[in-house]
């Protein structure tokens, strides 16, 4: 009767088990045949996974990053004590074909070709199924393919959680001038788009010389991190109103001296030591060891009238319409630095624990 009521339509008879890359107990990962997840709530939809991008968050979360913080959290969310985060199948975003859909999804059918976003705590797209919340799907555009689209919805929604903790947003990105640090790789690549997208005219980044071209085409003003020259060439484009770190090197430290003073401008950083605190000691003493971190770095800046906060990634249904549009548009092109099987996911987490990102890996299923 439940099940009649959670489950409204459904596509085609899918099989009860599939292939997932799972994280048994947080070393690592192995291919295993594990039971198809379940629709549970009326909003969810169930996906058929066509591509997944693989990001430095999943090969953490394999090796047990985050086991206290989102092992608590899945306690509260799902008022389940024995709740654990293990095992755990990795991976936030996927694009794929709707399967089923839950009592309360009107705006989806089985066979629609979409792009999603999955909260941390659900199981990931690492797996040829994954559930997810209808809100957190849209339209895949209709120029990108199942790959091109998969490398979209993770960076995008780190970037505009970042920039919504920073206060820019659509309305008011044109007159902002931004600081990105990292701006060649999978977050830094998408946060210049997106910024672009919302008509911001000063993108200044930080990445390495080879980069140069690439990040110039997405608009953006670059400067060699390695160059003797670069705090030079950053007081030369100062003052900033955003600094976007996603490397948390010395030079993005630094650079809180090229923000503005008194204009409420924020350096907001996606390198935070919150969940490494917190796997070493503990939720309440991971949380205080972070606060003071966050205070001893904020402390200086506030004095100036500046602030300083972490952001983390966000799923939000607001970004996911906006990024099927810009997409449809041409003002967001995916940038794609490799595909590989989804039976080369152990390959492709070597090739993204170096950081060295030009862009997104992606797996793709057939
Ligand atoms: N808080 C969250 O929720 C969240 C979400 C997503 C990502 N993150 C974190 O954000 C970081 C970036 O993720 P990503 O997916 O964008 O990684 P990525 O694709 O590997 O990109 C890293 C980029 O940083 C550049 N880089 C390295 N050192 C640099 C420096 N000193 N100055 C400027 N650029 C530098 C690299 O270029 P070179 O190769 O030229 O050095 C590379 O292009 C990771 O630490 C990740 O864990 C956090």
């Amino acid at each position: 009767m439940l099940e009649k009521f959670v489950l409204r339509r459904c596509f085609s008879s899918k099989p009860s088990t599939m292939r997932a890359w799972v994280s048994e107990n947080g070393s690592g990962i192995e291919l295993k045949e594990v039971a198809v997840p379940v629709i549970n709530k009326p909003g969810q939809v169930l996906l058929k996974v066509k591509a997944a991008s693989v990001n430095p968050i999943d090969v953490d979360m394999s090796q047990g990053y985050g086991r206290e913080f989102l092992g608590t959290w899945k306690k509260f969310a799902t008022c389940d004590v024995q709740a654990s985060r293990f095992p755990l199948i990795p991976g936030r975003d996927c694009t794929g074909v709707v399967e089923a859909v839950g009592g309360d999804v009107h705006n989806l059918a089985p066979g629609d070709e979409v792009m999603a976003v999955v909260p941390v705590i659900q199981p990931g797209t690492h797996a040829e199924f994954v559930v997810t919340d209808s809100k957190l799907c849209s339209k895949k555009p209709s120029n990108l393919n199942f790959e091109e689209a998969a490398a979209l919805p993770y960076v995008a929604s780190t970037a505009f959680s970042a920039f919504s903790v920073a206060r820019v947003n659509q309305r008011n990105a044109k007159t902002r001038r931004v600081l990105i640090h990292g701006g060649s790789g999978g977050v830094g690549s998408m946060a210049i788009q997106l910024l672009r997208a919302w008509g911001c005219e000063k993108i200044v980044t930080t990445c390495g010389k080879d980069s140069f071209e690439m990040v110039e085409k997405l608009g953006a003003i670059p400067i060699d991190y390695a160059s003797e020259q670069a705090t030079q060439e950053l007081i030369e484009h100062a003052p900033f109103e955003v600094i976007f770190d996603t490397v948390d090197s010395p030079l993005a430290k630094w650079s809180d001296n090229v923000m503005g003073v008194w204009r409420n401008c924020i350096h907001v950083s996606i390198v935070s030591p919150l969940m490494r605190e917190m796997d070493k000691n503990g939720v309440p003493l991971g949380l205080a060891t972070t606060a003071i971190k966050h205070f001893e770095r904020a402390f200086q800046s506030h004095l100036r009238g500046r602030w300083f906060s972490y952001a983390f990634f966000m799923p939000s249904s607001d970004l996911m319409g906006q990024l099927s549009r810009f997409a449809e548009d041409g003002k967001i092109v995916p940038i794609v630095e490799r595909v590989m099987q989804f039976e080369e996911l152990e390959k492709a987490y070597e090739k993204v624990s170096q950081l060295q990102g030009r862009g997104k890996t992606v797996i793709k299923l057939n």
